[in-house]
């Protein structure tokens, strides 16, 4: 028998074919056709420099294998080998597990670590839709969240897909394709967008669903969705995600962190409780981070939300003549609650927005948990292991 080697691999059911891990390898180890991306085992050396890069988590896959998967066999897949016995093989395949561990522990750092699903989340389905095969949405509704005055200009855009099924569950992003070419003339890659309606629809039994969009200076697709009018039609993938979702056990505890249009998915989770379990599920507590209240979106509709069953925590940083407040600056004003949170098993903590924010968060965290006695990061590895932490920034 050949010596055990552990082969990179790339999910073909999940990646969504972005090419972004392509053109971030520095040993052109990983290539494509029309079918699929792969990872040319002979060229890997295990940098690492693709796993943080990939939108979608599909990188990080890995096989022991004695003989590689060579890439004409990669290319015809259409879902990942299980992973083979290769019975004993007297610690070696123990110590390349180990050794693959550690470099993707210091890979996955800057974004909160290797993510898992909550225990009780029901299952997602991904990549139904690809840029071979999109599903065709129509723009049933596009209205701006924010005031004119704000600068910002963030929208909510409710898609309708007619008789094709698209199932998402709350914290699932789609992809949207701009239509035309870059300045290389190669057509345009899919961005992401987190869904910001709950998985029975922005109206409830209705086939559409809600995406939160802001306007960013010189984005080709944000420009795009915001420019977008009634009726016209998009071509969508997807759906995309499987691990940020929330736990369908009813008694679990969010507490959700966001600034910005990173409070989509939590949109998405507080609407899936007050309709399914509204007054009988564990708390959901909330700190938003906004520029202003006319920049915060859903401000309105956010604050009608009944305290006892969403406690917010709206936190602003550009009131005039008001000191500046993020985040993770609440979190300490609050730490007595959050602190109670931490030390309980049921509670998910959900972070999510500017990539900025996460530092802060996790030093608030840190000081939270130390002040009562808890090391931090020994707590927040057990949390992620168990799905209950999660961070998607950008
Ligand atoms: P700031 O006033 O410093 O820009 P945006 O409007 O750009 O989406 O940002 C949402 C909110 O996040 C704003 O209040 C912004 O404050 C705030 N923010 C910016 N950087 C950080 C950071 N490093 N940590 C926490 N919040 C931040």
């Amino acid at each position: 028998m050949n010596k055990p080697l552990k082969q990179h691999l790339i999910d073909p059911e999940i990646c969504i074919r972005c090419y972004t891990c392509e053109m971030t390898c520095p040993l052109e180890a990983i290539t494509h056709d029309d079918n699929n991306v792969v990872v040319d085992a002979e060229k890997c050396n295990f940098c690492m420099d693709c796993i943080p890069v990939c939108p979608t988590g599909s990188i990080d896959e890995w096989r022991i294998v004695t003989t590689p998967y060579s890439l004409d066999e990669q290319f015809g897949w259409e879902d990942l080998p299980e992973q083979k016995d290769l019975g004993d093989s007297g610690g070696e395949v123990e110590a390349l597990d180990d050794t693959i561990e550690a470099l993707l522990a210091e890979a996955h750092k800057g974004a909160g670590g290797r993510s898992r699903a909550p225990a009780s989340a029901a299952k997602p389905t991904v990549n139904l839709y690809n840029l071979g095969k999109p599903a065709t949405a129509r723009v049933q509704g596009t209205y701006r969240l924010t005031s004119e005055e704000s600068g910002a200009e963030v929208r909510h855009i409710i898609l309708d897909f007619g008789n094709q099924s698209l199932p998402v569950l709350e914290g699932q992003s789609i992809g949207i394709t701009p239509p035309g070419v870059d300045a290389k003339g190669k057509p345009h890659l899919p961005r992401l967008y987190s869904v910001s309606s709950p998985r029975d629809g922005e109206r409830p039994h209705y086939n559409n669903l809600s995406l939160t969009v802001k306007r960013e200076d010189g984005g080709v697709c944000s420009t795009y969705l915001c420019d977008l009018k009634m009726g016209d039609e998009v071509k969508v993938t997807g759906p995309f995600g499987a691990t940020f979702l929330m736990p369908d056990d009813p008694s679990a505890r969010l507490l959700m962190i966001c600034t910005g249009t990173g409070s989509a998915p939590f949109r998405a989770f507080t609407m899936r409780r007050q309709r399914v379990a509204a007054g009988a599920s564990g708390d959901m507590v909330m700190f938003f981070g906004a520029r202003t209240p006319d920049s915060l979106p859903y401000f309105g509709p956010l604050n009608k939300v009944p305290e006892r069953l969403l406690k917010k925590h709206l936190v602003f940083s550009r009131i005039p003549g008001v000191a500046k407040e993020y985040v993770q600056d609440r979190m300490m004003v609050e730490q007595e609650v959050i602190a109670e949170m931490l030390a309980d098993p049921a509670t998910h903590i959900y972070i999510c927005g500017l990539k900025g924010m996460e530092q802060g968060v996790e030093q608030s965290f840190k000081n939270i948990a130390e002040s009562t006695g808890m090391p931090w990061e020994a707590t927040r590895d057990v949390m992620r292991d168990e799905g209950r932490y999660h961070v998607e920034t950008y």
